[in-house]
């Protein structure tokens, strides 16, 4: 499928989609909300994708929601049709997504790479909340998912001054996973998609089920839930075969069974 702001490449079960608004820094209009979301849908319905990759281009990742789009916005209008709740559908998508930043990551595209799973950046990555410069704050989960990444010292020091944050910063304040120079951010986020598409797509999925459930839960239903989740992967094929193999000293050949 073609797609108006995003380009999308598939091959050997890695779905990479690249934010294609290269003249607006990947400002986040209601068009890529549209296609990011159709596109990781329809990634996570396809049974030869196995991981999704979201990155940016040039000198962005996304710098953030259009401010000319959102400049005509009304309460009553964003109250009534819920304005940004459509970014839920990237976060229900059940397979890893990868974000790699290449650039900035500011407003609605900081809130949009911790949509994903892994977050790995380019040294030339700039992360930020600077909605405050705007008269508003974040919208799309800058201050949960910021404050649970990196707690609220640092949350509220980005979402109050504005100002961006550098990405050894964001990996020394645990947003990151990994820093990497910036002409090896494609080929690293390649190389960590590879790794999770040949695992079982069923203990990945349960693996992402449990570590989202650390920031839903106390901690004494998420060490069920966990516990729970372990118990049921001893149903799977991928289990049997996954110690048979280590037993036998030799490579998984997991089916997704
Ligand atoms: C619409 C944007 C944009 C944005 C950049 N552009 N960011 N258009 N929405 N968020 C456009 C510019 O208007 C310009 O278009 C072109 O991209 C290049 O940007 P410049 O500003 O000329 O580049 P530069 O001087 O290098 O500065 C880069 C920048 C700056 C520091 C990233 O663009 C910037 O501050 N952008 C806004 C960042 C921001 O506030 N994001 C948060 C948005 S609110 P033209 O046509 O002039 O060449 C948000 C939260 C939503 O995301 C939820 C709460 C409401």
């Amino acid at each position: 499928t073609e797609f108006e702001t995003i380009l999308v490449e598939v091959s050997d079960g890695i779905a990479t989609l690249t934010l294609n608004r290269p003249k607006a820094l990947n400002a986040l209009n209601l068009q890529v909300l549209e296609d990011v979301t159709a596109a990781a849908e329809a990634a996570d319905a396809d049974d030869d994708i196995r991981v999704i990759v979201l990155t940016g281009q040039d000198r962005a990742f996304a710098a953030g929601a259009d401010i000319k789009e959102m400049s005509t916005l009304d309460f009553s209008v964003a109250y009534r049709r819920n304005w940004f709740a459509g970014w839920n559908r990237l976060t229900a998508v059940s397979k890893p997504i990868i974000t790699a930043v290449n650039g900035f990551a500011l407003g609605g595209g900081c809130e949009l790479a911790m949509m994903g799973d892994i977050l790995i950046a380019s040294e030339k990555a700039k992360f930020g909340q600077p909605e405050i410069n705007l008269g508003v704050l974040p919208g799309m989960g800058g201050s949960q998912r910021l404050t649970r990444a990196v707690g609220k010292a640092k949350a509220m020091d980005l979402c109050l001054t504005g100002r961006m944050m550098d990405a050894e910063e964001a990996e020394r304040a645990g947003l990151v996973a990994r820093v990497v120079p910036h002409d090896e951010l494609a080929a690293t986020a390649r190389e960590i998609a590879e790794t999770i598409a040949a695992k079982s797509l069923i203990a990945a999925g349960m693996v992402k089920e449990a570590v989202n459930a650390a920031f839903e839960t106390t901690l004494e239903q998420g060490l069920r839930y966990e516990r729970r989740l372990f118990h049921s992967s001893l149903a799977t094929a991928d289990q049997s075969e996954g110690m048979a193999a280590f037993i036998e000293k030799r490579d998984p050949h997991f089916t997704d069974s």
